[in-house]
């Protein structure tokens, strides 16, 4: 197992003197915060926890890692979904949440300036005043930090249109672990010099470099939405509806599927009833565009094709408070399925045609190995979250038993031409799966990328590629 030298007195002194002692966490519980993210219930408890101001703070803080051999883990808002930004190996947790200015909105050009603590729906929020958009949407946009997007190159439920964080992404200044600076491009639309670092950071879950200031694309808001839910009496007929929806042609901004066990988790989670909650499944698609009247010709198409296909309904949101409604469930199903019982979670992706065959074949592994499985997610981007749930409060147990059906769930999807991971990144709760849809040569390319970047393994260790880690704690309160 890999291991890194002591967070010792001295080195926590150095740090005070990098950023102020204010800022250099050694205590719980505050330090147990930068132990958690939002993954399943993993643990692992920092030595330190440092919040830098500057990206000159970063770089002195990477400085001194890479002279005393420490382990360092950048953080966002610690709000991922593959512990992406768990100190697995304990040393310091690098915290960007102090970087959190929006340097620039350029009406000009349409893009904008930012650090990498923004969170994500105040950068939304800030555009939209401008009348642009900045569309990739993780559920937690009201809490997510852009650093931790571009890390995991997240997406969300409007991907399906606008496509994910990468799509958004025209450069960044970085830190690489030894402290030195660099910058990737500048503010430009067209720049082939060189290797494509700007997209080999994104996505590249801070094992490679801190990302410290983001150069990203705006595009002009769509002035006009509309919102319908379908339910249908069969997953099945709900997730064929997806082609039938490519096929009519009509780009949806939003095509998510949700299946029964979620909406009754949602049901339970809210304290209220939801639509439609005893539907096998339901669609909720949204559309959205500049031209009122093209808009609602689209939309009378695609309810068209939801009931051809076999919808028992289409309800539209008629009031910008029914879309909210329905929105509040879909992204509330990450926290319902949560409360419901310790699960593990496979982020699975298809090509968006084989979505039926992804269901089908998780409700087969399902019966053989005898597990509850909850499914929902991001239909027409093929994206489908399919949650393990156990009672078993054992983590380690748990996994184990587990691993066959969440191998078998997995090799389904690569079966499909799939991934193990279409949004949430690999993390340390996905990695040892990586190697089941990534073939040798590709996996020794990413070792030698890391040990171009990273050659003493200091920068997120413990992630992506698959590695041993410590045991994760057990959870304690915060
Ligand atoms: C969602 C999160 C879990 O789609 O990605 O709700
Ligand atoms: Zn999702």
């Amino acid at each position: 197992m890999l291991s890194f030298a002591d967070v010792t007195p001295e080195i926590v002194a150095a740090l005070q003197g990098i950023v102020g002692d204010d800022y250099v966490i050694r205590s719980d519980p505050e330090l147990l915060h930068y132990g958690r993210d939002e993954t399943e219930d993993l643990q692992y408890r920092p030595d330190v926890a440092v919040r830098p101001a500057t990206t000159d703070e970063v770089s002195r803080i990477m400085r001194l890692a890479d002279e005393h051999g420490l382990a360092v883990t950048p953080r966002g808002a610690g709000t991922g979904l593959s512990g992406g930004a768990l100190p697995v190996f304990g040393g310091i947790v690098l915290s960007v949440d102090r970087m959190n200015r929006i340097l620039e909105i350029d009406e000009n050009n349409l893009m904008t300036r930012v650090q990498p603590g923004v969170i994500t729906g105040v950068l939304q929020d800030a555009v939209a005043e401008k009348g642009l958009y900045y569309p990739p949407d993780p559920a937690s946009n009201g809490s997510c930090m852009i650093g931790g997007n571009i890390a995991e190159n997240s997406g969300g439920p409007h991907c399906v249109k606008y496509g994910l964080t990468k799509d958004y992404v025209l450069s960044l200044e970085a830190v690489m672990p030894n402290g030195d600076v660099f910058r990737t491009g500048g503010k430009l639309r067209k720049d082939v010099a060189g290797y494509n670092l700007t997209q080999l950071l994104v996505g590249s879950e801070g094992t490679l470099a801190i990302v410290t200031e983001a150069t990203l694309r705006l595009i002009p808001m769509p002035n006009f939405r509309r919102t319908l839910l379908a339910p249908f009496d069969s997953l099945d007929t709900a997730a064929k509806a997806i082609v039938a929806v490519y096929q009519s042609r009509i780009t949806p901004a939003a095509l998510e599927i949700v299946e029964q066990a979620a909406l009754a988790a949602a049901v339970e989670h809210l304290g209220r009833d939801v639509p439609y909650a005893d539907a096998e499944a339901q669609i909720l698609l949204e559309l959205d565009g500049t031209d009122e009247e093209a808009l609602d010709r689209d939309l009378m198409k695609v309810g068209e094709v939801l009931l051809e296909i076999g919808a028992l309904d289409v309800m539209l949101a008629d009031t910008p408070a029914k879309e909210r409604e329905l929105w509040s469930v879909r992204k509330c199903l990450g926290e319902a399925v949560k409360k419901q019982a310790a699960y593990v979670e496979c982020d699975t992706a298809v090509p968006p045609d084989k979505v039926p065959d992804l269901l089908r074949g998780v409700r087969e592994v399902a019966a053989k190995y005898g597990i509850r499985q909850i499914s929902y997610g991001h239909a027409g981007d093929g994206n489908i979250h399919v949650n393990v749930l156990t009672d078993n409060p054992d983590r380690e147990a748990r996994e184990k038993t587990l691993r066959p059906a969440i191998e078998a769930i997995f090799q389904v999807a690569v079966d499909l031409g799939g991934t193990i991971t279409g949004e949430h990144g690999v993390g340390c709760s996905q990695s040892r799966y990586l190697s089941l849809c990534r073939d040798p040569v590709a996996m020794a390319a990413m070792v030698a990328i890391k040990n171009a970047f990273d050659p003493k393994g200091l920068l997120n260790p413990g992630k992506v590629l698959p590695s041993e880690v410590p045991p994760s704690l057990p959870v304690a309160t915060v």
